[in-house]
C-alpha cells in the first residue's frame, strides 16, 4: 500500500488507525525502507526515563536508503541543484549517482583521518553542497555530525566542540552572503585555541588567504585525492546516534538535541512527502539554512530519501536586490517553496514591485515555518506569490521533534490563515492547563504536549539525560512539554500562540534570555541586566534588554554599542539586542525574583496595564523604566 496520503477522508483514517495502532501503522510505513536487519519491537518506551526506542533490534544505513535503494531508477535525476550567492556565478545540478559518488569519496576520506562510527563531526560551513556532502558521509560511516550554524560565534562553537568532544572540524576558507565575504576558518582557529580537535578538513570557497596548521588542517581537495567512489556503508542500529543539533532553552548554555537512524529516517520522509504532496520530477526548494533543523530534515534528508530535487541557495533574500527569491524560483521553475514569515515580512516590506516580470508559475506549493505567521502575511503570500491558488503548509514543528508535526496537508487540509491546522497521523496533541489538566474539546487555550512517542523525536541532550527529562517530560506528567501555547478552535483547529518559557523568537531564530543576559553581564561595567522579547514587525519577536549599569566615564550610546558588540562576539549577530535601556534598577519582588511579566509590558508599549505591583521590592521603578522606555 502506498504511504501517500491524497484526500481528507484518507487523512482521518490514517490517522484514527495511527493512534488506535501505532505500532502497526508505523510498522505499515517503515516497510517501504530498506532495513539490513529487521526489527524485533516497533516501540519501546516511557517518558519518565525518557526512554524511547523505534524500530528495536533493526540495523541500517540512512544513506542506503537514499542511494543505492534509488540509484537504478533515479541515478541520473538531479538530487541537489545549488544557487551561488552571485547571480552570475555558474549553478550547480549534482545528481544522485554524482552525490553518490561524492558522498563515498569523503567518506572515505574521513575514514583515512582516522574518523569512524561514534565520532562526532562538527560541520561549520556555508550553504554549499559540499555541507550536505559532509552531513552524509558522516552517516556513511557511523559518525555523528554535528552541523553550527556558520553566523555563529568562536565562542558559541568552541562551546559546541567542547560540549561532543568533537575529534574533527569540517570549515571552509570564507563564506559569500549578500556583499559580505566572511571569513569562516578564522573564527575555526579562534575557536580552537578554547577546545581542541584532531582534524580540521576546509573547502575553498572564497578563496582568500587561510591559515593553516600543519598536522591539523587540510584542505577537502587534498583530503579527496585518490579516494574511491565507493564505500561500504556502517551498518548501524536504529537507535544509534545519526546526529546532535545544537539548541537555545530557557535556561543555561544551548543543549545538544540527539536523533537516532530510523526513526528519523521514517520519519522525515513521510512527512515530507506528505506535507508537502511532493510529485517526483518537481523542484523543491527550502530556504533555511543547514545548521537549522530545518535544513537538516527538509533541506538534506526528507528530500533525499524520497528522492526529489532539493534547492540549496547560498545567498540572502535581498541580494543583490528583493527580487532574488523570485528571480531563483523562475530560473529553477520551482515547484514548492518553503521559507519562514520572517522572510515573507521582509520582502513584503518592499511592496509588489520586486515581484512583478517574474514568472512564478511553476510554483504549486508555499511552505511557512519557523514562527507563527500573522495572518496579514499569510494573504500577502498567499496572493502575491501563490496567485491565489497556491495552498499554504504552515508547518509547526522544532528541533526536537525532527520534523513536522502540525500542518496541513497540501491540497488537501483547507487551511486558515495562522493556523498549522491538524497533527500529522501519529502525533497525539494533548492541551494542558499550568496544572497539567487536559482540556478537552474544542475552543481551549492552554500549553502544548504530545502524549505519546512519534519516530522522529528527540531521545537525549548529549552528555546530560537528566536536562533532557527536567526540560521535557517534568513539567507533565507524562507527556511531551514543547514550550509553546497553543489554541485550538471551534473547528479542532490548532493555532499556535508563541513560547510560554524564556524562550524569544528572534526571525525564527531561538535565543535563550538567560543566554544573552549571560553574555551582555561579561561587559565589565554591566552589573545585572534583563532581557525579554517584544512584538518586532519583521523579526516578529525583537530582543529588548534591561540593564544596569555602572556610568562612571562612559556615555550610554557608546555603552549600548558596546554591550552589543560584546554579544555579537559571544554568541554570533543574531542574538544582538535590538533594544537596550539602561535603567537605575530592575523590578524585582522581596525574594529577589525579576519580574518578566512587567519588563515584556514595558518593552512592548503597553504601560498602561501593568498589573498588580504591590509585590514589588521598589515599585518607584517601575515608574522609571517607563519614562526611560525606547
Ligand atoms: O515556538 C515554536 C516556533 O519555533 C519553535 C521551535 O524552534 P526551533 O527548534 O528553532 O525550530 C524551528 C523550525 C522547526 C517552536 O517551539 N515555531 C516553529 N514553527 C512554527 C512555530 N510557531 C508557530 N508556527 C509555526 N509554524
Amino acid at each position: 500500500m502506498s504511504d501517500r496520503l491524497h484526500t481528507l477522508s484518507g487523512y482521518l483514517y490514517e490517522y484514527q488507525k495511527s493512534i488506535a495502532q501505532p505500532e502497526e501503522f508505523w510498522a505499515r510505513i517503515a516497510d517501504s525502507f530498506h532495513w539490513r536487519k529487521r526489527w524485533n519491537k516497533v516501540l519501546k518506551w516511557n517518558f519518565e526515563g525518557p526512554e524511547v526506542k523505534w524500530f528495536d533490534g533493526a540495523t541500517l544505513n540512512i544513506t542506503e536508503n537514499i542511494f543505492e535503494k534509488q540509484l537504478y531508477t533515479i541515478g541520473d535525476r538531479p538530487a541537489i541543484i545549488w544557487e551561488p550567492n552571485e547571480p552570475s556565478e555558474a549553478t550547480r545540478t549534482i545528481t544522485y549517482r554524482q552525490l553518490f559518488h561524492e558522498v563515498c569519496r569523503f567518506a572515505n576520506a574521513l575514514k583515512a583521518k582516522g574518523i569512524g562510527k561514534g565520532d562526532r563531526v562538527i560541520i561549520y560551513m556555508p550553504m554549499v553542497p559540499e555541507a550536505a556532502i559532509a552531513m552524509l558521509a558522516c552517516a556513511r560511516i557511523g559518525a555523528v555530525h554535528s552541523v553550527v550554524f556558520a553566523g555563529f560565534s568562536s565562542t558559541s562553537l568552541a562551546d559546541r566542540i567542547n560540549n561532543c568532544e568533537a575529534k574533527a572540524v569540517l570549515t571552509s576558507d570564507g563564506n559569500y552572503r549578500g556583499n559580505k565575504k566572511i571569513t569562516v576558518k578564522g573564527v575555526v582557529d579562534e575557536a580552537l585555541e578554547k577546545s581542541s580537535v584532531d582534524t580540521v578538513i576546509v573547502y575553498k570557497r572564497t578563496g582568500q588567504e587561510t591559515n593553516m596548521v600543519s598536522g591539523r588542517d587540510f584542505w577537502w581537495d587534498e583530503v579527496l585525492e585518490g579516494q574511491s567512489e565507493e564505500n561500504a556503508p556502517e551498518e548501524m542500529d536504529s537507535e544509534d546516534m545519526l546526529f546532535i543539533l545544537y539548541t537555545s532553552g530557557s535556561t543555561g548554555k544551548p543543549k545538544g538535541v540527539v536523533h537516532t537512524t530510523g526513526g528519523y529516517m521514517v520519519y522525515t520522509k513521510y512527512s515530507f512527502e506528505n506535507v508537502f504532496q511532493y510529485s517526483p520530477g518537481d523542484v523543491y526548494w527550502c530556504t533555511a539554512d543547514i545548521g537549522w533543523i530545518t535544513g537538516h530534515s527538509y533541506i538534506v534528508y526528507g528530500p533525499l530519501l524520497a528522492g526529489a530535487t532539493t534547492l540549496m541557495f547560498e545567498g540572502v533574500p535581498t541580494y543583490p536586490n528583493p527580487s532574488r527569491f523570485w528571480q531563483v524560483i523562475e530560473k529553477h521553475k520551482v515547484n514548492v517553496f518553503y521559507t519562514a514569515p520572517t522572510a515573507i515580512r521582509a520582502l513584503q516590506a518592499f511592496g509588489t514591485e520586486p515581484i512583478e516580470g517574474y514568472d512564478l508559475s511553476s510554483l504549486k506549493v508555499l511552505g511557512s515555518v519557523g514562527e507563527p505567521i500573522n495572518e496579514e502575511a499569510w494573504h500577502w503570500y498567499h496572493t502575491h506569490i501563490g496567485k491565489g491558488h497556491c495552498p499554504i503548509v504552515d508547518t509547526w514543528w522544532q528541533t526536537e521533534t525532527g520534523g513536522i508535526l502540525v500542518s496541513p496537508l497540501a491540497g488537501i487540509t483547507p487551511t486558515k490563515p495562522a493556523y498549522a491546522t491538524l497533527p500529522l497521523p501519529g502525533i497525539q496533541l494533548c492541551i494542558v492547563d499550568t496544572e497539567g489538566n487536559e482540556l478537552t474539546g474544542n475552543s481551549v487555550e492552554g500549553n502544548l504536549c504530545i502524549k505519546f512517542p512519534w519516530p522522529s523525536m528527540i531521545r537525549t541532550t548529549y552528555g546530560d539525560h537528566d536536562r533532557c527529562k527536567q526540560t521535557y517530560f517534568s513539567t507533565y506528567k507524562n507527556m511531551y512539554f514543547t514550550g509553546d501555547g497553543v489554541k485550538r478552535d471551534h473547528d479542532g483547529y490548532y493555532r499556535i500562540l508563541g513560547r510560554v518559557d524564556d524562550v524569544i523568537n528572534v526571525s525564527g531564530h531561538r535565543m535563550g534570555t538567560a543566554e544573552v543576559e549571560n553574555a551582555i553581564n561579561e561587559h565589565p561595567k554591566v552589573i545585572e541586566s534583563a532581557v525579554v522579547g517584544y512584538p518586532h514587525e519583521v523579526k516578529g519577536q525583537g530582543i529588548y534588554a534591561f540593564v544596569i549599569c555602572d556610568m562612571t566615564n562612559r556615555t550610554e550610546e557608546n555603552l549600548i554599542n558596546e554591550i552589543k558588540d560584546m554579544v555579537s562576539k559571544i554568541i554570533g549577530p543574531i542574538a544582538k539586542p535590538d533594544k537596550i535601556q539602561i535603567v537605575p534598577g530592575l523590578p524585582k519582588t522581596r525574594s529577589g525574583k525579576i519580574m518578566r511579566r512587567i519588563l515584556r509590558k514595558v518593552a512592548e508599549g503597553s504601560t498602561d496595564s501593568m498589573g498588580d505591583t504591590s509585590t514589588l521590592l521598589d515599585p518607584e521603578v517601575v515608574e522609571k523604566i517607563i519614562e526611560g522606555r525606547k
